[in-house]
Order: structure tokens, then sequence, then C-alpha cells
């Protein structure tokens, strides 16, 4: 549709239809023929007001799509198609590992393929938005949302933020096999307070700004399509209700124009929040702050029309949020096809088991690239097939491996790690701790532990972050008969290790790695795969070390090596300040150095970049991939700036004995940082560099911004 037959369409809707446009419902509100019951009763919504409904969010197959769309449009008088939106977060039916898993692959390249596989098996299944990705930057492993986000650094988040929009989207949503995405959740939801989901937050203007927008602004650069509110207070007002950060912030500071859609019911929790009486006051907070679809409630639908007719409310801020509805709709395709493609298709689940026939050998490559290894003394890859492998644990059999947000994933479709092991080994004994005699006459031992899929995601926060007191014993007990002990890893967060470390040989850490999981793990033991993953989040040695980050901020009293010993400086008395395994840590098989660094100039401007150039080499007869990592401190800054930020990554593949170069361009954008004015510009002065294969990569040299 042109722009002036949407203008027209637009102009003859009722100030009733406009209002439909902006409320979402679940698709079993349709599912009620005849009397209405069940959550249409609940919601008390009328039969208009359901055929004007703009969106749905949640529907699992073709087939539901297309009859509850068939149904609408027969009702709808000016036959405006719906939305169909879902939670499209690392796969729809076919799942990837979970996105923490993606972000240790640091491979924008990666991420990007994830996302626009995931689009065609969504589209297929006739989704049209996907409530991904998530940025929120995240520094607390209590809480479960880790599971869900490119991890703790902003400049990896951006980067990785861009890549999932990229990917879904591509160049045009009128291109086949594409998604508009929704970012989420703006703004602040991964600093909930004592890692308890849905907690306050309560963070600085200039932390919001420097930590928590990047990965956003990066998505609107992108063109992301919506964006979605978070649960949580910024600066005392929840998101759903707060002019200023959508206003202000979204709007005109980040130039935002696309659909703002609340969080699942939140519109309606700013009554428990307590900052409105009822859900008529709620409506009326939201719609002012600027939220243009209430997301499962029936707020908007009962009291805007209300507003308008009384004047309290201008129809200008209903037009503005109707027009980002139906723009996107047409962006679609929605009014030319609004089955966009499915009906054209001769037989729909054929066409669903020849993108899932496409899909699965990816999802192995993949997972096999997220594992990160964490300990290594030697004792993998096991090279031979004949060597006897024992397999113990709770994950050992265990199909469990798809994590939180698969709700679609058919888990009876996943390769556990047994049968992936099965492929690998041929004196493969799956044993019980009983079985002493057995365990004991193995070459090696392997102890699958971690978590379990409910344990991890929303509304899965944790006090400790340690294993189960049962599955630390279970390896001691392994450790004692057999020491050569290999530990799996399965789980949505970082897991405080200190009390496993000593008692085995090898650490795999594998996430929750999705359908093809126990085939990519036995991948990465047997060496086909050698592993090149990097941890997007500091593991903790202990939980009283939370909140944790590589980035944090220089302080008065900085602990070092000269004075580590003395009392009146910032450290602990009882643990170290370190983490256990550092944010871009992670083990290969092959033994990769840093060779020479050269910096082609020794000082930087706006309008003359440096390039920084250095020599990998791989020292070893393995081939393989790493992460070379470059992170820049800014040594003045008119406010106190972290110790170090990772500014560039690339992902390298190195032959055996080889070498590779890799060159990073920085730039004065690089350098910004944003003031206490909460402006953003580069200061002139000197910055060091430091480059290597984690945040604790060595100084290289240092350079001028003049
Ligand atoms: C979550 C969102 C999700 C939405 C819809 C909410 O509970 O916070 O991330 O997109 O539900 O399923």
């Amino acid at each position: 549709m042109n722009n002036s037959e949407l203008k027209k369409l637009f102009n003859s809707m009722t100030l009733s239809e406009k209002v439909g446009q902006m409320g979402q419902v679940t698709p079993d509100f349709f599912s009620n023929e005849g009397e209405i019951t069940g959550p249409v009763a609940e919601m008390k919504l009328n039969s208009g007001e359901l055929y004007s409904i703009g969106s749905i969010l949640g529907t699992h197959k073709p087939e539901q799509v297309i009859d509850i769309q068939k149904k609408y449009l027969e009702n709808n008088r000016l036959g405006i198609p719906l939305m169909f939106m879902a939670d499209v977060i690392h796969g729809y039916e076919t799942i990837f590992p979970i996105p923490l898993a993606l972000a240790s692959t640091f491979d924008t390249n990666l991420v990007k393929k994830v996302a626009q596989l995931s689009s065609k098996e969504a589209v297929g299944n006739g989704i049209h938005v996907t409530f991904s990705p998530m940025a929120d930057l995240v520094r607390d492993p209590r809480w479960g949302r880790v599971l869900e986000s490119n991890g703790e650094d902003p400049h990896l988040s951006s980067k990785l933020t861009q890549a999932y929009v990229e990917g879904y989207q591509g160049k045009s949503l009128l291109h086949k096999n594409t998604l508009a995405s929704c970012v989420k959740h703006f703004l602040g939801y991964g600093s909930s307070e004592a890692g308890r989901d849905y907690n306050t937050v309560s963070v600085s203007d200039l932390e919001l700004y420097q930590n928590h927008l990047p990965a956003f602004k990066a998505a609107i650069e992108a063109q992301v399509k919506l964006v979605m509110t978070s649960f949580n207070t910024v600066k005392g007002i929840p998101s759903s209700a707060n002019k200023w950060l959508l206003g202000n912030v979204l709007r005109k500071e980040l130039g935002f124009d696309g659909i703002i859609i609340s969080d699942w019911g939140a519109i309606q929790e700013l009554i428990n929040h307590r900052i409105a009486e009822d859900s008529k006051e709620a409506t009326r907070l939201a719609v002012e702050a600027g939220v243009d679809i209430d997301m499962m409630t029936s707020s908007y639908i009962k009291h805007l029309g209300d507003f308008i007719e009384d004047g309290e409310i201008n129809i200008e801020t209903i037009n503005q949020a109707v027009w980002r509805i139906l723009t996107l709709k047409n962006e679609l395709g929605l009014f030319e096809d609004p089955y966009r493609g499915l009906m054209k298709l001769e037989n729909l689940d054929q066409n669903l088991d020849n993108i899932r026939k496409e899909l699965e050998p990816i999802t192995r490559s993949v997972a096999s690239d997220s594992l990160v290894l964490l300990k290594n003394e030697g004792i993998l890859p096991i090279k031979t097939k004949s060597t006897k492998v024992g397999l113990i644990g709770p994950k050992a059999q265990t199909k469990d491996l798809l994590g939180a947000w698969s709700w679609i994933g058919d888990k009876s479709e996943v390769i556990s790690i047994y049968e992936g092991l099965q492929e690998q080994f041929e004196r493969l004994t799956l044993s019980t701790i009983d079985d002493t005699d057995s365990i004991s006459k193995q070459d090696l031992v392997i102890v699958a532990l971690g978590e379990n899929s409910d344990e991890s995601g929303e509304a899965a926060s944790r006090s400790s972050i340690q294993l189960q007191q049962e599955q630390v014993e279970l390896l001691k007990k392994v450790y004692e008969i057999n020491q050569n002990v290999v530990v799996l890893l399965i789980n949505g967060r970082p897991i405080d290790l200190t009390n496993i470390v000593n008692y085995c040989k090898a650490i795999l850490e594998c996430w929750f790695p999705g359908t093809s999981g126990g085939a990519a793990i036995a991948d990465v033991l047997c060496g086909r795969v050698n592993p090149s993953a990097k941890l997007p989040m500091s593991f903790p040695a202990s939980v009283g070390q939370i909140p944790i980050y590589y980035n944090y901020l220089s302080t008065g009293r900085p602990k070092n090596e000269s004075n580590k010993d003395e009392k009146y400086i910032s450290k602990y008395l009882d643990i170290a300040n370190d983490p256990l395994y550092p944010f871009g840590f992670g083990l290969s098989f092959s033994n990769f150095e840093c060779g020479k660094v050269e910096f082609s100039s020794g000082s930087l401007s706006k309008d003359a970049p440096i390039k920084i150039t250095v020599t990998i080499k791989n020292l070893s007869n393995i081939s393989g991939k790493t992460v070379v990592q470059l992170y820049i401190e800014d040594k003045i800054a008119e406010v106190a700036r972290p110790v170090r930020e990772l500014k560039g990554f690339t992902k390298v593949s190195v032959e055996p004995l080889g070498c590779e170069e890799v060159v990073f361009e920085i730039t004065d954008k690089d350098l910004m940082y944003i003031h206490s004015n909460l402006k953003e510009s580069a200061d002139k002065g000197s910055f060091n560099v430091y480059i290597g294969f984690d945040s604790l990569a060595p100084k290289v040299g240092e350079f001028v911004l003049v």
C-alpha cells in the first residue's frame, strides 16, 4: 500500500478501531466459538473489541495463524490484518544455544546467521515480529535472565545486538523469511537489585547512558522496529510510565520512531508499583509516557476511548501510535498478503520439515562454537575412539538441553550427551556411583552436571550460584576413585565453581546448547572441533563478589601487587577481588601467542584514526580459532573511568605453526565517553592499549589523542 492509501485507511478508522490496534492478546482469545468464556470473558472484551485488536502474541502453528487471521478479517470492518508476535529468542522450534552461549562465540556473523535461520522457521510458522534481542547489560549472575543476554560488556553487546537485528530484519521486511525485531527491555532491567527478578533498579544517569544505552542505540541504528519497556523503575518511575525515559531518551535523544510496546501486563503493574490507583490511571500514565501497544491487559481498550472523548488526552497521541502500528503492518506487506506467503505454500508441514532439516546440522556447529573450555590439564581432546570413557551425572542422559525460552522446541528431538558421545566413542560406559569398579577402570570419566532449564531464565533468580550439593558430592566421589575427570556443565548463568575446580582435570562450559547439544559436546571432547569460545560474563569466585565485571571503575584505593597486604584498600578480608575466570577467557587445544604489535602512529585525531596490527601465532600442531581482544584504558578523564574497556575483537583462524595478522582500527569515536553533563565526547590525552586473549591481556603500547 502506498502512503496515501494508508493515510486514507487511517482516516476512515473510528476511535474504537484505533484504540483496538493498541491492544495485544494471546491466541486463546480466538479459540472460543460462540459463547464468550475464558480469557476473553476475564478481560471482559466484547466481540467488537476483540475484532479490532491490533496484534497477537504466541501462536504455535501456521494453521493457527491462518485460522485466526481469516476469522479476524471476516469480522474486522476495514480488513486491517493482525500482526503476529512471539518470543523467538534462540530459535523457534529448532533450538540454537541460549543467547549467553551465542555471545560466547564473540562472532557477529554467526549470530546474524542464527537470527536469519530462526526467522526462516518462525516465518514458516506465521510469525511476523520477534521479541528479541534482549540487550540488557548484566553483571549479576544471580539474575536468571542473564541467560537471554549478551553478557557484561557494552561493546560486545552492542555488536551482537546489531547482528541480531540485521539477521532478523534483513534488508527489507518485504523480503522472504524476515521478521521485525523488538529490542528489549528498555531500560536497566539487568540491574535488578540483588539479582532478584522484577526488583527495583537504582543506577545513576551516568551509568545508564554509559553502559545500558549503547546496545539499544546500536539496535536503533540498525533500524529495529520495536522497543519493549522493562518491568523495573528507572529513577523511581516504572519504565512503562516514564516520560523522561521514553520521551526524552528514547524518542528525542536516540531518535527512535518505531513502536514502543509494554512488557507483559506491565501497564496493569503500575498499580502494584503504587503509582496508579486503578487501570484507568495506569492507562493514562502509560499512554502519556509514550507506550504504543499494551501487551496482555485490557487497560488501553477499556479506557483510552473515554480519555479522548473527555478531552483529557489529545487524539494526536493515539493517532501517532496507530500510525506507527499500521506502518509496520504495511512494511511487512500484510495489506497485500495478510498470510505473508503461507497460503501460497502447497504443504505447510512439508515446508517446515524442510526448514528443520536445513537448520539441524547448523545447530550442531553453532553449539560446538559456543562451548567454553575453562580448564584442561592435558586430558582433552580424547584422541582415540577406543579410549575407555565413563559417563556419569544428572545431565548424562537428559534431553533438557534447550534452556529457557524454547517454548516450541521439541525436547524429543534433542541429542543428549550420552547419544552424542556414543557417536564418537566405541567404549563408552554409562556409570553409576555404586559401580566403583567400573569407574576405576575407565581411562577417563566424564561427569555431566548443571542446572535444569527452569533454574535460569525469567523468574529464576538464585541466591546461591553453586552447583547443588549432591552434584558436588557426586563429583568428589568419582574423583576419589578416578582422577581423570572431565566436568561438563549445563547451565544458563555463570556458576561459582570454586568448590569443584580442584576435583577434575578439565571443565567444559556447555551452557544450554540446544537441539544438537550432545553431538556438539562430543565434537569438542573428541577434538573434531577445537574450542574457541570465550566467557561473555565473569565467573565469580564467590557470590559475595557480585556484581562483578572486568570493566570496573578506578577507585581511590585500588588494590595492586605492592599494596595487597595493607588494610585500607579496596579488597575483601576473606577472598581475592578477582573472579575465578575473567571476562573474555576460554582455552583452546591450540597454543596461541600474540607476536609483534605495530601502531601506525603514536597519535590519533578526529580525522586520522590509527591502526594497530598484531601478529597471532599458533605454536601448536592443531589448527584453531581464537578471539583476539583489544582493550583501552583512558588514563585521565573528567569522570572516573573503567580500568579498561573492550574496544575491538576479532575471531581469527590460524593454521598449525602458522601466523595471522589482525588489524584493529581505533577512531576518536572509540574514545568517547559520557561526561558528567551526560554528553558524549572524547578528551585529548593518552590511552593505554592491551591486546590478548582475555580481559587480563597485557599492555602492548599507548597512544595520544590530539
Ligand atoms: C518477558 C518478555 C517477553 C514477554 C512476552 C515477558 O514476561 O519479560 O521478555 O518478551 O513476556 O512473552
